[in-house]
């Protein structure tokens, strides 16, 4: 038997309880986990809500994680591993538990002398803004680029990777008290606290205060209002990336300015991503993390205190990622 996390009920928080601990099977690894975030996937899909459908409950969510590798055809016992689930979304049962068992496809391996906490707040949401950037949007050197949702882990690893691409100048826009300094300190050349704006124009007055010429690349996590003022202040060939919805479901754009512009609006998720393309990107975000050149806000919990820390990260109420912390990382 083991400890896990459980989601029993749509949108309530989590309760520990102890399961059966998975046993070994071909083509899965078992991992001892040493810490799990919970991100807006992992509540969003507890919501029942989302795209993916009503997951059957219970379930151990989690849909990453980080632990050391205790049986597995591919990888040596004992080392460490970041690995990806689809808890919530498939039947497959998440990292929030003393043991996971992933696919091995989904397993990469990340070696020692590692910020594991840090590692764990990244995930997924920087394997997304690093593939925005390079993969989607295509980011030239000197190119000028607003970054959304900048308090967020996905906004603020893209102001990280946005600066080690040699953008020429980064918005970051945000709300969190306190995060303008961060992105400043981060690498963004001015930050936006969109706090006081809430219409097209407002948000249009604070871009070109911010960017006098337009922006080459848009990352929104947000949508909305936040994404129709940013289509409207975009250079020639501009391309804004949008990865979520997390102001409002839509925004508008101005056809004559897609037109004479020839922008590209492009939609990007990571559950298109097979274990191969997962893997090279978060074998680039740890190598990044390892020499000290990318970071993100986490608080900690240990495991039995799951249920209060989903609370937290339901509300907003979080110092960056929520971060489950397990065996001797608690
Ligand atoms: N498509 C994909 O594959 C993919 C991958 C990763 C993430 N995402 C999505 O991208 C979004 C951000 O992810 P994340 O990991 O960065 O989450 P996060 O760390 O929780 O950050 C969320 C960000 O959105 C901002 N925000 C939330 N509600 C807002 C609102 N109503 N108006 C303005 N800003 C708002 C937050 O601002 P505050 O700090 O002020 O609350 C914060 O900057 C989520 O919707 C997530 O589901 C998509």
């Amino acid at each position: 038997m083991m400890r896990a996390a459980l989601v029993v009920e749509n949108g309530r928080p989590v309760q520990v309880r102890e399961i059966p601990s998975p046993e070994p099977s071909p083509g899965r690894t078992l991992v001892e986990v040493e810490a799990a975030a919970i991100t807006p996937l992992d509540l969003l899909v507890a919501s029942g809500t989302s795209y993916f459908g009503d997951p059957a409950k219970p379930y151990v969510p989690g849909v990453q994680g980080i632990g050391r590798v205790l049986a597995s055809e591919r990888f040596v016992e004992g080392s460490r591993v970041w690995f990806q689930t689809s808890a919530g979304i498939t039947t497959e049962q998440g990292s929030m538990a003393a043991v996971a068992q992933p696919k091995d496809e989904f397993v990469v391996d990340v070696g020692e002398e590692l910020d594991v906490v840090a590692l764990a707040a990244l995930g997924l949401s920087a394997v997304a803004a690093h593939r925005c950037l390079h993969e989607v949007a295509g980011i030239a050197h000197g190119e000028s680029v607003l970054v959304l949702g900048a308090s967020g882990v996905v906004g603020s690893s893209a102001v990280q990777f946005a600066r080690l691409a040699g953008a020429g100048h980064v918005v970051a826009a945000g709300r969190r008290p306190g995060f303008a300094r961060r992105a400043l300190t981060l690498g963004a050349n001015r930050a936006i606290d969109i706090t006081p704006h809430e219409s097209v124009e407002e948000y249009l007055d604070a871009y070109r205060d911010a960017a006098p010429d337009g922006f080459d690349v848009v990352i929104d996590p947000l949508c909305g209002n936040a994404a129709t003022a940013a289509l409207r202040h975009m250079r020639p060939g501009g391309r804004l990336v949008n990865l979520g919805s997390s102001q409002a479901p839509s925004a508008t754009f101005d056809s004559a300015i897609l037109r004479s512009k020839q922008l590209r609006i492009l939609g990007y998720t990571n559950a298109e991503l097979d274990g191969a393309a997962v893997s090279s990107t978060m074998e680039a975000v740890v190598a990044l993390l390892r020499e000290g050149k990318l970071s993100a806000e986490s608080e900690t919990h240990p495991l039995d205190q799951a249920g209060e820390a989903w609370q937290r990260a339901a509300l907003g109420k979080c110092s960056g990622r929520a971060v489950l912390v397990l065996g001797e990382t608690a």
